[in-house]
């Protein structure tokens, strides 16, 4: 006789907490499972259809997402002008790409293939990476396994560079030497950005500064490997970032969306460029004059995985309480949002069940 089908929801959700527990403890992530050879995606990674059916091809260009071209940023004229660009960007899709940055392209291209090496390393090596806690250096496969109703595919390593400087010892070998130096020089790319914003919203070039922002480090070395049935999952689910600003590095897979109008633009691989996005708590301080913008990233079914480095950059200060900043609101304009420490904004972006709600809503007035 047949065994019976399983039909009760309780034993469904019995069933998926089995296979969550047992991808968790294999401490081998999505690349474990790829290497397997595995042809068709566990249960577990498969996403609702409501989600499957928005994975189509972008019908936008990819220029809804602009280019700002840095050089010569100190004089000026050119200054006034790239304050315009990146303000504009900011307010409006939330995102845009920066050249002449100032990091030379042979450094971005070893940070990629660092991370790519330290991801491709032998399972047994890696296993001991693997944890929840975000201190030191750490290894996960979605974060929030155990909150979200469908899993991604996609491996991190987290590196946590500050407030608290990291040994560089517990950075794994193979890729140590390269990654602190893309990480070196990130740092003056996020103080002109900081500043750069701080001007277009009207304040002092250092107000962010005093403010600790970009103080707290974090590294996330993403990985995106071959996978079987990229029509039924995704590499990343839809989320705002929840800091003040993240500096992305990604490989020419390409892959990543953002939300546009009722659709989804590509960000196109731009050779040497960095893609930069304004996060939830930037969104707050300046009362809703910069967006937070929902993005994500498609999986793919090409063989050679894709790479990409986000680097997320908040307040040193996780106790002081962060809202819209008072030369920012007007009679006309009052505060949107409740103050909030930015540690506990973080507690419930890592505690909070997985929706269609955006985080800040939690924090309008
Ligand atoms: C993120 C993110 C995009 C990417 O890490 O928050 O949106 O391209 N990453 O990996
Ligand atoms: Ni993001």
């Amino acid at each position: 006789m047949a065994p019976p089908t399983v039909t009760s929801d309780s034993n469904q959700t019995y069933e998926r907490m089995k296979e969550v527990k047992q991808f968790d403890e294999s401490k081998a992530g999505v690349k474990g499972l790829a290497d397997a050879g595995i042809t068709t995606i566990p249960a577990m990674f498969v996403n609702p259809p409501e989600v499957l059916a928005t994975l189509k091809p972008s019908p936008f260009t990819g220029a809804e997402i602009p280019t700002i071209d840095l050089a010569g940023v100190d004089s000026p004229d050119r200054r006034s002008a790239v304050v315009k660009q990146v303000k504009r960007a900011a307010s409006t899709v939330g995102f845009f790409q920066v050249i002449n940055h100032g990091i030379p392209v042979e450094v971005l291209d070893r940070a990629i293939a660092a991370m790519k090496a330290v991801h491709e390393l032998p399972a047994e090596v890696k296993a001991p990476l693997f944890k929840r806690e975000m201190e030191g250096v750490s290894l996960r496969s979605n974060m929030d396994l155990y909150h979200s109703n469908a899993a991604y595919w996609r491996d991190t390593l987290l590196i946590q560079f500050g407030p608290v400087p990291i040994n560089p010892e517990e950075i794994p070998e193979v890729c140590r030497e390269r990654l602190i130096d893309y990480n070196e020089r990130t740092l003056p790319v996020k103080d002109l950005l900081l500043e750069l914003l701080s001007e277009g919203l009207g304040l002092s070039r250092g107000k962010f500064k005093e403010l600790t922002f970009g103080e707290a480090v974090t590294l996330s070395g993403h990985y995106y490997p071959y996978c079987p049935q990229p029509d039924l999952t995704i590499g990343f689910r839809s989320h705002t970032d929840p800091g003040i600003l993240t500096v992305l590095l990604q490989d020419n897979m390409g892959g990543l969306q953002v939300k546009y109008k009722e659709g989804w633009v590509d960000v196109k691989p731009v050779r040497e460029a960095l893609v930069v996005n304004i996060g939830d708590l930037l969104q707050i301080i300046s009362n809703e004059k910069y967006k937070s913008v929902d993005h994500r990233v498609l999986a793919s079914n090409c063989r050679e995985a894709r790479v990409s480095i986000a680097t997320f950059f908040n307040p040193g200060a996780a106790e002081n309480m962060y809202g819209p900043l008072e030369e920012l609101t007007s009679a006309g304009d009052p505060p949107r949002y409740r103050r909030v420490t930015y540690k506990d904004y973080m507690h419930k972006f890592f505690n909070k069940q997985v929706d269609n709600k955006s985080q800040t809503d939690y924090f309008r007035i």
